[in-house]
This record gives C-alpha cells, structure tokens and sequence, in this order.
C-alpha cells in the first residue's frame, strides 16, 4: 500500500500506523483521514494483522487536530458533511474494527487528535503528552466523536469541563481521570504498547473481535448491550479458535489459535 501523510510498518502479527506530518504536528487534513480509513480497512481483513499500534510522527505530536486551514471557510452544510464523513470513514470506523487498535499518545492530543485517539479501543501515552478538546476556543464543537466518547470515558461533568474551558490535561491527569491506560517515558512508548500488544496477539483474535463488538453496543443507545453479548458469547462457541482454546486448556498445551 502507497501512502503519502501515514506510515505502515508490520512485525509479525503486529502493525504500526503512524501519522506523518510533523511540520504540521500531525494534522488530520482530508488526505489523512481517507488514507488512514484505507489502511484500517485493508489491516482489519488481513488475516496475519493480529494488534495495531496507532501513533504521531516525531516527539511532539499524536495529532494537534483537524487541519483547521482547510475548514476555516466552510457553511453550515459542509460543516455537518466534514464531521459526518469524518465519523464515518475514521473515527466510528476504528471504533468498530475487530482488531483491537492501541493509541500510543506520544505528545499533543488535541481536538480530532484526542478523538482518534478516544476512537481507538485503549490509550497509552508518554510523560510529556497533553489532551484536550479546544475546539470552543475556535467557535466550533468536536465534531469527531468527543462530545461522546469524553463523557464516556471520564465521565459527563469532568467532560464538560474539559470542553467548556477548551483546556489541556497532562499525562498524570488524564492517568488520574482513565482518559489513558499508562503514562510511561518517550522513549519506552512504543515498546510498552508493542509489550501489551504481544499479550493479547497470544489471545483468540475471532473472541477479542466479538468481546469489542459486544462491549460497544453497551455504548449504542439504539442497541441492547447484554443482547449483543449473549450473541456474541453464543457464535464463539462456532468458532474453530474456541475448538482450539478449550482443546488446548483440557490438554494442558498452549493455544494455536487459526485466527481472524
Ligand atoms: N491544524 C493545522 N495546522 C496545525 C494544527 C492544526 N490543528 N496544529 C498545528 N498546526 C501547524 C501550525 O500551524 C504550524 O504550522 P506552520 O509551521 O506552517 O506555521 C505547525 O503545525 C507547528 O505548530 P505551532 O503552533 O507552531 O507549534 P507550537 O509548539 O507553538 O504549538 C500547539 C503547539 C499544539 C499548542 C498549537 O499548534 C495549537 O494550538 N494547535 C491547534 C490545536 C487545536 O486547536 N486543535 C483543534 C482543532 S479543531
């Protein structure tokens, strides 16, 4: 796959995704948000990619926002287009993949920067990393998820007093709140990220996408979420990597399992 604003690397069952545009911290323009969607969707089928690691380019930035050079001018309509194909192609996009997704926040995460990173299904960051939704302070709402996925992740009136003062939290603080996972040095971001990936590539790649599905539908009002994990538990019990995790248990052996 050709990219020109992301990174693809691959090391066995995992992938890393990088952002690449430092000089611009990481801005998600047009370009960015339709390359990473391509390369999220060609990763989640390919049966080999067991764990993504989602990360920024440089030592500065995850992702400092939306590109605002490119909506300063919009109306209304293309206001509302912006933010519907954005949560589509991006943002709802990871959410729902059934490979899990690692956010690595390695510095900013600021507007659409803090909403992938909130898209993606857990969140480690370095010591030096700050998180927040400024978009108030530009006239605008996060259009990508945040009014959402803040509250759900650190609770409505921490949220609301995030976006209302547009202000950022640093690592201990979004530690403290359960904004991220882990706040760890710079320098082992990656390795702690690629440390929790390999324990869950050991894992049954078939039950971790079902366990993502069933723990989202908790978070969609228009679905029941106990529903969806009866549904869920039931087709693993289909499933080749459910024949090799219980044979395994009974045999006393370590699960191969045939994956994705
Ligand atoms: N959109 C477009 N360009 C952005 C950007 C964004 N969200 N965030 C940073 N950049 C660009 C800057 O314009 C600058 O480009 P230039 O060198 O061509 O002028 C470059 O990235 C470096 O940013 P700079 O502001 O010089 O770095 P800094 O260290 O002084 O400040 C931030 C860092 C993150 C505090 C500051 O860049 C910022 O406030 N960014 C916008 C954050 C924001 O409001 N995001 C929400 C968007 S909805």
């Amino acid at each position: 796959m050709e990219f020109n604003t992301i990174l693809v690397e691959r090391e066995e069952f995992l992938a890393q995704v990088t952002i690449n545009r430092p000089t611009k911290l990481n801005a998600l323009n047009r370009d960015t948000i339709k390359e990473l969607h391509r390369a999220f969707k060609a990763l989640d089928k390919d049966k080999n990619t067991k764990v993504i690691i989602l990360t920024g380019s440089g030592d500065k930035a995850f992702v400092a926002g939306a590109d605002i050079s490119e909506f300063a001018n919009f109306s209304v309509k293309k206001g509302e287009a912006l933010a519907k194909k954005g949560q589509e192609l991006l943002f709802n996009f990871v959410e729902n993949m059934k490979t899990p997704v690692i956010a690595g926040v390695n510095g900013f995460a600021l507007g659409g920067g803090l909403e992938l990173a909130m898209a993606c299904h857990f969140r480690v960051a370095s010591d030096n990393a700050k998180m927040g939704l400024p978009e108030v302070s530009l006239g605008v709402i996060p259009g990508y998820g945040g009014t959402q996925r803040l509250p759900q992740l650190i609770g409505k009136g921490m949220a609301m007093e995030l976006i209302m003062t547009a202000g950022m939290i640093d690592a201990p603080k979004a530690l403290s709140c359960g904004l991220v996972n882990h706040v760890v040095k710079q320098e082992e971001l990656l390795p702690l990220c690629k440390k929790i990936a390999a324990k869950i590539t050991n894992n049954s790649s078939v039950a971790i996408g079902h366990a993502i599905k069933a723990v989202n539908a908790g978070f969609n009002t228009t679905l029941d979420g106990y529903n969806a994990e009866i549904k869920a538990f039931g087709k693993c019990f289909g499933t080749a990597d459910f024949r090799e995790g219980t044979t395994a248990f009974l045999e006393k052996r370590k699960a191969d399992f045939p994956g994705k």
